[in-house]
């Protein structure tokens, strides 16, 4: 596939995650807290978890694809020696923590969400948005050459 088309995919799907994180995180969750109903938020997650995951798995793969079409495959990964390299290891790194943040969110909190677990709930939200803000301004060092710790 072109790295231009890729491209267009990661973009979308930033668009998505990002966008739908800072509308939840903005937007939807200081509501939720000031009425300390945790309904609000269900309802959101309910039909932004159709379109917000599917968009994470399409820049994952369009994310990794445009890496090896770079020269970075899975053993140049975490060695940081390289501007462009550096940027896609940063990004795994952000990307591992993500993960971590959604399985906990899915797996140990919204399960059980009372209004008592809004607190813990927004301290997820407001993580995976800053992680998803933050590979988003890394993905913008590629086109000026990458990030040079050395
Ligand atoms: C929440 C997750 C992510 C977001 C929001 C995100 C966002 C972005 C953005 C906005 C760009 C800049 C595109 C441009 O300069 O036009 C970019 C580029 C890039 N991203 Fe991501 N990204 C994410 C995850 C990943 C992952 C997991 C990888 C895998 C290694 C990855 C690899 C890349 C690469 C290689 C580029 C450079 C593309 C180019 O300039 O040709 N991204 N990303």
């Amino acid at each position: 596939m072109s790295h231009h088309l890729l491209l267009i995919f990661h973009l979308l799907g930033a668009a998505i995650w990002v966008g739908g994180h800072l509308v939840l995180c903005l937007g939807i969750l200081p509501e939720v807290l000031k009425k300390k109903d945790p309904e609000i938020l269900l309802s959101f997650e309910r039909k932004y978890e159709k379109i917000g995951l599917p968009a994470l798995l399409v820049m994952v793969v369009s994310g990794v694809w445009m890496a090896y079409q770079f020269g970075f495959g899975v053993s140049e990964w975490f060695h940081f020696s390289n501007p462009v390299e550096t940027v896609v290891s940063l990004k795994l790194l952000l990307l591992f923590i993500t993960v971590i943040f959604a399985l906990s969110a899915n797996f140990l909190v919204l399960p059980k969400l009372s209004a008592e677990k809004l607190p813990l709930m927004a301290f997820h939200i407001v993580s995976v948005t800053l992680l998803g803000v933050a590979m988003l301004v890394l993905g913008s060092f590629v086109r000026y050459g990458g990030i040079n710790f050395n």
